[in-house]
């Protein structure tokens, strides 16, 4: 794929949808692939990340029919026929790409089956660790090798097996382990509780109820009784708001921009990036549409000279992917902003401390790198620079939005992997750019420039 060369831009007047969120789109695959029934999903994202889970559940026996696709990427509105928690063995390794939460949430699905399975994924996937998940699934009962070459790294071969419910006292905020401990606990008998050290993202909870498993929830612990099946639903996947965080940042960064993403997620476990916003100057309006499973809505947002602002340790778990563009916003603003208590950052698809502070540097940024985040002095020019993406999908994307509010081009090299979470991304940064081929395919009207 060709490499992003990015200009500044002056003006930004536009509206956008963006494609379906990642997150719930993987859990609505396996959901609607383990129901009594036939779920319809649309919009449905359709990611490398996702079609892999999407092409797991279908080896694992549950069939799928595309109603539509995005031309060139996959399907958007689709049928699953479930299999009443019966999966089939698989007949080779299941691929999971580059995904973590592919990965963790499958491991989840398949401890308890009656029969083997392997997991295995991109270099990158394989550097992650999995021992977040084969502990407290070892818990349970389950028997899980780690056969990668770094000790608790896939691939992970399943010898799946019955489990026993568990309460787990989880040490990392993370929604994928929660998530793989509470599909793992469906098929179980008793009760399984997950308790959170801080909230994470909900979507496996509201996905639940949206496919009729009851599931408590009491401050930070999740439960769920082991022996509910899944009945299918119609279910419509918001657009992704980790997707619109880029175009936020672009807008709220330039004085005078206004910007409208259509039909968003706006479920509060994920909507952090806008409070983070608001704090730095921009001005933010949501208008909720509906909130019944998970809540949707648009975001206006104008352009203003941004300031510097303290990322609060209790924040991170809600805007994690967003924190690289946080970042390039941080490096634009007036003063100093701080992101100290991300360590999570380090094990996602690149050590995304090092990775975004490779980039600042690259472009003029003025950053301190710590062990659990980074500290930006905004305000310095940025100037264009030639730039890694290091394969990693949000981290090309943040830099292209770097891109467009600095002098001279920047390229961005290794852009294939926009596709991992937002196919059409190229096709909106053309637009933004003035550069637009086919608009319409992609949902977006930019007005003229001003
Ligand atoms: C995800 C949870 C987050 C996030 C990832 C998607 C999910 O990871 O970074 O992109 O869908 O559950 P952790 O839960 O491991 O923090």
């Amino acid at each position: 794929m060709p490499d992003f060369r990015v200009t500044s831009i002056s003006s930004l007047q536009a509206e956008f949808s963006v494609p379906g969120d990642k997150s719930i789109s993987h859990r609505a695959a396996i959901l609607g692939a383990l129901a009594h029934g036939t779920s319809a999903i649309r919009n449905f994202l359709p990611s490398e990340d996702c079609l892999h889970t999407l092409n797991a559940m279908a080896a694992l026996g549950a069939r799928h029919e595309v109603l539509e696709t995005m031309a060139g990427f996959g399907p958007t509105q689709l049928v699953i026929h479930g299999r009443s928690m019966h999966l089939s063995p698989p007949p080779a390794p299941i691929d999971c790409g580059n995904s973590g939460t592919g990965m963790r949430l499958l491991a989840g699905v398949l401890a308890p089956q009656p029969f083997a399975s392997e997991l295995f994924g991109e270099a990158s996937l394989s550097s992650r660790p999995m021992s977040r998940i084969t502990g407290p699934l070892g818990e349970m009962g389950a028997v899980i090798e780690t056969l990668g070459h770094q000790p608790g790294c896939a691939p992970l071969r399943i010898h799946g097996t019955r489990l026993h419910p568990l309460t787990y006292q989880m040490p990392v905020a993370s929604a994928q382990v929660k998530s793989a401990v509470l599909l793992a606990g469906l098929f179980t008998a008793g009760e399984t509780t997950v308790v959170q050290p801080a909230e994470t993202r909900d979507h496996t909870e509201r996905l639940f109820t949206s496919f009729g498993i009851e599931c408590r929830r009491q401050g930070l612990a999740v439960s769920v009784a082991g022996g509910q099946s899944p009945q299918a639903c119609d279910f419509t996947v918001p657009g992704d708001i980790s997707s619109a965080a880029f175009w936020l940042v672009a807008a709220a960064a330039l004085p005078g921009a206004n910007l409208r993403i259509k039909d968003v997620g706006l479920n509060p476990t994920r909507t952090a990036i806008l409070s983070v916003l608001s704090r730095m100057g921009a001005c933010l309006t949501e208008s909720l549409l509906a909130t019944a499973g998970e809540p949707i809505g648009h975001i206006e947002v104008q352009g203003t000279r941004l300031s510097g602002t303290e990322i609060r340790p209790q924040e991170i778990p809600n805007l994690i992917d967003e924190i690289p563009v946080i970042a390039v916003a941080a490096a634009l603003a007036h003063g100093t902003t701080t992101i100290r208590n991300a360590g999570e950052l380090r094990v996602k698809e690149t050590d995304r401390i090092t990775t975004v502070v490779n980039n600042l540097r690259a472009m003029g940024g003025n950053v301190e790198e710590h062990d659990d985040g980074m500290t930006i002095h905004g305000g310095q020019a940025l100037h264009g620079a030639v730039l890694d993406s290091y394969g990693d999908h949000r981290i090309a994307m943040a830099f292209a939005i770097a891109g467009l509010f600095a002098s001279g081009e920047t390229t961005i090299r290794g852009t294939a992997c926009v596709n991992t979470s937002y196919p059409g991304f190229r096709h909106h940064l053309q637009a933004v750019l003035g550069h637009a081929t086919d608009p319409a395919a992609f949902s977006l009207s930019t007005a003229p420039h001003s």
